[in-house]
């Protein structure tokens, strides 16, 4: 017997913690029972359903890597009927969700899976992965305030790690900046309040690499499914043991 939360995130149908959030908004139920407790164990057996979609444990894990535009957004429904990332990959059947998240005006690269364990691997802080963003910002983003993002930046819910924090450009005449930041943190809107507690407001966001892969070949809006060894690469990174990726 599991929690139902982990069985959920094994059968690839969300992340452990967005689980934890469906079932205490009432969405799952366990042999026609709605649950709302945490706590609940259950086996593969047994019947969950989240919203009425019953799930399996035998799918196909699928892999995709996605250019997302900005205008779209990083979940699965939106009760305001705003575009969402899935939207741009019609042809995938199966349940996959999104890595992490991008905000809506954030574009580049979002992976996406409906292997709930590499994705909890990924997105867990431990693995320190890399994610690799490119911010035109507002204003001139001077060598001390450069020196103070690859130091750490105190924001409300706490001091970031240290990135790497290069300058790529700066337009005296439309007085705005360039910059490359690599950080393996991810909070919320985390590369806009670093760079505003800086004093340079973002104008344009985009993430080019994540986890060692980048937007080589994939136009804006565009997807692909990753290749064994991106996969096999990624379970490595988030400690897998390797023998589910096949
Ligand atoms: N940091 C942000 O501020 N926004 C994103 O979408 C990703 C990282």
């Amino acid at each position: 017997m599991e929690r139902i939360q982990k069985l959920i995130s094994r059968a690839g149908a969300a992340s452990r913690r967005e689980a934890e959030r469906m079932i205490q908004a009432g969405r799952v139920t366990l042999n026609g029972n709605v649950v709302t407790e945490l706590g609940v164990q259950a086996e593969e057996t047994d019947e969950i359903a989240i919203d009425g979609v019953v799930l399996t444990f035998t799918q196909v894990k699928r892999y995709f890597l996605l250019n997302k535009p900005k205008g779209y957004l990083c979940t699965v429904k939106d009760d305001r009927g705003r575009k969402t990332v899935l939207e741009l990959l019609p042809d995938v059947t199966e349940y996959i969700y999104p890595i992490g998240r991008l905000d809506y005006d954030t574009e580049g690269l979002l992976l996406l899976t409906n292997d709930g364990e590499l994705m909890n691997g990924l997105l867990h802080p431990r693995f320190e992965v890399n994610k690799t963003y490119v911010a035109k910002v507002k204003g001139q983003l001077t060598p001390d305030r450069l020196k103070e993002l690859r130091t750490g930046i105190h924001l409300e819910d706490g001091l970031t790690a240290p990135a790497e924090a290069k300058l790529m450009e700066y337009n005296e005449q439309g007085n705005w900046s360039k910059v490359k930041l690599i950080i393996h943190e991810g909070r919320n809107r985390q590369v806009r309040r670093m760079l505003s507690a800086v004093g340079n407001e973002v104008i344009a966001l985009k993430r080019i690499a994540f986890a060692g892969l980048t937007l080589d070949g994939v136009s804006r809006g565009q997807y692909r499914e990753l290749t064994a060894e991106e996969i096999a690469m990624l379970g490595h990174i988030a400690g897998k043991s390797g023998k589910d990726n096949g």
